[in-house]
């Protein structure tokens, strides 16, 4: 079936659908975006799509609510000028760590998203390291979560039988483990409570061996910045002789550049699938990772 990607209307959207058509052999079709003065959105395509087999790429950055609404406007475009089949590619999935109830009265925001999103059209769904992949499952059609951390580590030859892989908590786990299986390297996790209504953070620390250790943390997104600052200056003072930061989504909330720079972190490694924000962050190209896996897990369909 014929490839067509259509590219949402921010420039990380922009560049990774580029990188995507490029990779899968798509043709590109980039639609016209504008805001009405009242703040409401609109677009329109001007490319034939008729009976392809379309791949629209959003990423769900801030403002998260406006780039869902420009998702089900894009669903409505693409449906309605005759597309055969219709596949969603998110690099980020915001809402997703609301994935349940933590206080009674409040909504399961991803599958609220994910909802939405088929409701709308989508028929397939990819993503870029979902805050838990099992929430994908509240997407009824197939889903493909696309783990990052051993290709970016590769990107950047990362390597030492000195390292040790830390995840900040005991549910990020099963990521340290599949990057350490990959270095070949020991992993561990810390031990971290989050007030749910103050919202601060405590680690506790745990019995890792870090001491004269490379420490390379994974985790999925930084936004304030909290967890690895506090994550960095426990590890330092147990005595970590250096760190490598690995995330798939650096969000970087205000202040949080400056509270990980006062930990003396310089440097971020993320994935493309938010905007650079800060000279902190060094971004790797994870489109053809992504191209990859869509190939090889059908999500797409094949040439
Ligand atoms: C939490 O469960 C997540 O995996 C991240 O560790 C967390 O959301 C990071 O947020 P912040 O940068 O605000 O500490």
């Amino acid at each position: 079936m014929r490839k067509i990607v259509v590219t949402g209307s921010d420039e990380v959207s922009r560049a990774f659908s580029k990188s995507l058509s490029s990779l899968l052999g798509a043709e590109l079709c980039e639609p016209t975006y504008k805001t009405f003065p009242d703040g409401e959105k609109y677009l329109r395509l001007d490319c034939n799509i008729s009976g392809a087999e379309v791949i629209y790429v959003k990423t769900m950055i801030p403002a998260q609510d406006s780039s869902i609404v420009e998702a089900v406007l894009a669903a409505d475009a693409i449906k309605a000028s005759g597309a055969e089949r219709l596949v969603m590619i998110a690099p980020y999935m915001a809402y997703a760590r609301q994935d349940r109830q933590f206080l009674a009265g409040e909504p399961v925001s991803i599958r609220a998203v994910l909802k939405a999103l088929w409701t709308s059209g989508f028929s397939a769904l990819a993503t870029v390291e979902v805050h838990k992949a099992e929430s994908l499952r509240h997407f009824p059609g197939p889903s493909l979560n696309v783990r990052p951390y051993s290709f970016m580590a590769d990107q950047i030859g990362l390597k030492g039988s000195d390292i040790v892989v830390i995840s900040p908590d005991l549910g990020a786990l099963e990521r340290a483990k599949t990057l350490a299986e990959h270095l070949g390297v020991s992993y561990d996790y810390l031990e971290k409570s989050r007030d749910r209504l103050t919202g601060n953070i405590t680690i506790k620390p745990k019995e890792v061996s870090v001491e004269g250790k490379h420490v390379v943390i994974v985790d999925d997104i930084i936004s304030t910045g909290s967890t690895i600052a506090s994550a960095v200056a426990m590890l330092s003072s147990q005595g970590a002789r250096g760190f490598t930061i690995l995330v798939a989504h650096a969000i970087l909330a205000p202040g949080a550049e400056e509270r990980l720079r006062s930990v003396g972190i310089t440097k971020i490694y993320a994935a493309n699938t938010t905007p650079s924000t800060s000279n902190i962050v060094t971004n790797i190209d994870v489109a053809p990772l992504v191209a990859s896996e869509l190939r090889s897990s059908g999500i797409i369909s094949q040439p």
